[in-house]
């Protein structure tokens, strides 16, 4: 099964995408996280990504497209996969859409986490997440079960550079103008999915096991 979450900043997506994972047995591939992931490396990418991602801008597409070739070539994604973060600009999906049609599949639904603007700022300056595995939790809504500490790897939580209240303004201005018009864009496709996110995390995450099956 090829899955993409889609909303916005802190609207779930990474959240929802650990249960997913555990459920289907696929892996989740989420921009995000790579391109943390190069950055605490000191890669070249990593370098450049940084730029953009401190200042809550979108990283060009050439480079998002780059390494999601190379990651969707990897044996983990032969049974399928969870897309968290991408795309997010209508080039993206574009370049998806035909490098999904060379390897002969394509993708089975599209998941919208629908949260107001209003909510997003409390779930991202109150989000800790964990540096070595991915996993979000947050102080108020989702706490891990012993304090500071990741429930599924156990390492120490952190908070992210980008999850500061000025650079959500950023993050969410960038999601208006740059992805929501992928909304109709997958919906015009048949594979669009809604989900009240809202609700708590387990109520959401129940909503989408029914929609997924
Ligand atoms: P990325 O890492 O993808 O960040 P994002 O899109 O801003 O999304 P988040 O990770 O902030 O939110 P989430 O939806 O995963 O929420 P979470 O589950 O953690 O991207 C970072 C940057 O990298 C971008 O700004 C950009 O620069 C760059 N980038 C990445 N991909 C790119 C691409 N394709 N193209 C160009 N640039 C790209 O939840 C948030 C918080 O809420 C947590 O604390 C969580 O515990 C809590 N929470 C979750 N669900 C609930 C609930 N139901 N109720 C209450 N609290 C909840
Ligand atoms: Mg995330
Ligand atoms: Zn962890």
């Amino acid at each position: 099964m090829n899955i993409m979450l889609f909303g916005a900043p802190g609207a779930g997506k990474g959240t929802q995408a650990k249960f997913l994972i555990e459920k289907y047995g696929i892996p989740q591939i989420s921009t995000g996280d790579i391109l943390r992931a190069a950055i605490k490396a000191g890669t070249n990418m990593g370098l450049e990504a940084k730029r953009f991602m401190d200042e809550g801008k979108l990283v060009p597409d050439s480079t998002i497209i780059g390494i999601i070739k190379d990651r969707l070539a990897e044996s983990d994604c032969k049974e399928g996969f969870i897309l968290d973060g991408f795309p997010r600009t209508i080039p993206q999906a574009e370049a998806l859409e035909l490098l999904m049609k060379e390897m002969g599949i394509s993708l089975d639904r599209v998941i919208s986490l629908n949260v107001p603007d209003e909510l997003i700022v409390g779930r991202i300056t109150g989000r800790r997440v964990c540096p070595k595995c991915g996993a979000s939790f947050h102080m108020e809504f989702n706490s891990p079960k012993v304090e500071g500490i990741c429930d599924y790897c156990g390492d120490k939580l952190v908070q992210r550079k980008d999850d500061t209240a000025e650079t959500v303004v950023s993050r969410l201005d960038a999601y208006h103008t740059q992805t929501a018009p992928l909304f109709d864009f997958y919906t015009e496709r048949n594979v669009m999915s809604e989900v009240d996110g809202t609700k708590d995390v387990s109520d959401v995450k129940e909503d989408i096991f029914k929609i997924l099956g």
